[in-house]
C-alpha cells in the first residue's frame, strides 16, 4: 500500500487513543477511533432497544445508523446520524454494553468495512482491538499496548471525574475494564490478540512523551 497505516491495539484504557492522537498530530495523519464507532452503535441499540441477539433487528438497525467523524485538533468527534455523541458514548451505560454489541458478527462486518474504506488512500492512525489483526493486516506499523490494570482503572476514573461523573466509583471502573478485557479477548469474532508483527508497548511506567518518542522511532522508516 502507498498510504501509511499505523495500527494500535490493546486492552481497555491503556492509553491507545492518547498515543494515537499524539502520533497523528506529529505526523499530520488522520486519527480514527474505532472504539467510538462501536460505542456509537451501542448507544443507538440502547436508545432503540435493539436486541443484539435478534439478527433481523440488528440488520435493520445497522441500516439506520450513519456514523461520521469530524476531527478538530485530532480530538475525534463522532456523529451518530448527525448528532454529536462523543461525550455520551464514554459514559458507563455504553461502556457496560459495548463489548456485547461489538461481539456481534453483523456489527463487526459493517464497522470493519467502513474502517477499511477510511484507510484506503490516506495516512491514518487507527486504534482499537482488531486493527492489526483484521482491519489492516498489512499495516506498516502495529503496536500492541498494555499497562497494569490498576493504573488503567485509575486513569479512566480520573477522566470520568474530570467530566463531572460523580456516581461511578473506582471499583466500578476496574470491574468494567476487567469485564471488557475478558469479553474482548474471548469472543469468537476477531478477538483481541497481539498480531505476530505487533510491537509491544507496556506504558505502566512511561510518560506520554516517552511513548510518543518510542512510537515515532518505529514509524520513522516508513515515512
Ligand atoms: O476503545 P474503546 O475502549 O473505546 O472501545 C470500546 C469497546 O469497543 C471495546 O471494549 C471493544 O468491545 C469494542 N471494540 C472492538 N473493536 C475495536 C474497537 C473497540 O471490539 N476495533
Amino acid at each position: 500500500r502507498k498510504n501509511v497505516v499505523i495500527a494500535i491495539d490493546g486492552y481497555s484504557s491503556c492509553g491507545k487513543s492518547t498515543l494515537a492522537k499524539a502520533l497523528a498530530k506529529q505526523l499530520g495523519f488522520i486519527y480514527i477511533d474505532s472504539g467510538a464507532m462501536y460505542r456509537a452503535v451501542t448507544l443507538f441499540f440502547i436508545r432503540n432497544q435493539v436486541d443484539v441477539n435478534d439478527e433481523a433487528a440488528v440488520k435493520d438497525a445497522l441500516q439506520h445508523i450513519e456514523l461520521n467523524f469530524h476531527s478538530r485538533d485530532y480530538e475525534s468527534h463522532i456523529l451518530l446520524n448527525g448528532e454529536e455523541v462523543s461525550d455520551e458514548i464514554r459514559q458507563m451505560p455504553v461502556s457496560e454494553r459495548v463489548s456485547e454489541v461489538s461481539a456481534n458478527k453483523l456489527v463487526r462486518h459493517d464497522m470493519v468495512k467502513q474502517q477499511q474504506r477510511m484507510g484506503k488512500s490516506k495516512n491514518i492512525v487507527m486504534d482499537g482491538r482488531d486493527i492489526g489483526t483484521a482491519v489492516f493486516e498489512d499495516a506498516q506499523v502495529k503496536f500492541f499496548m498494555t499497562a497494569d490494570p490498576k493504573i488503567r482503572a485509575e486513569r479512566r476514573f480520573k477522566e470520568l471525574q474530570s467530566k463531572g461523573d460523580t456516581v461511578t466509583t473506582l471499583e466500578d471502573v476496574f470491574e468494567n475494564l476487567a469485564h471488557r478485557d475478558y469479553a474482548d479477548t474471548t469472543r469468537a469474532e476477531s478477538p483481541l490478540t497481539r498480531a505476530d508483527d505487533a510491537i509491544i508497548l507496556d506504558n505502566t511506567e512511561l510518560t506520554q512523551e516517552e511513548q510518543l518518542a518510542f512510537a515515532l522511532e518505529k514509524v520513522q522508516p516508513f515515512l
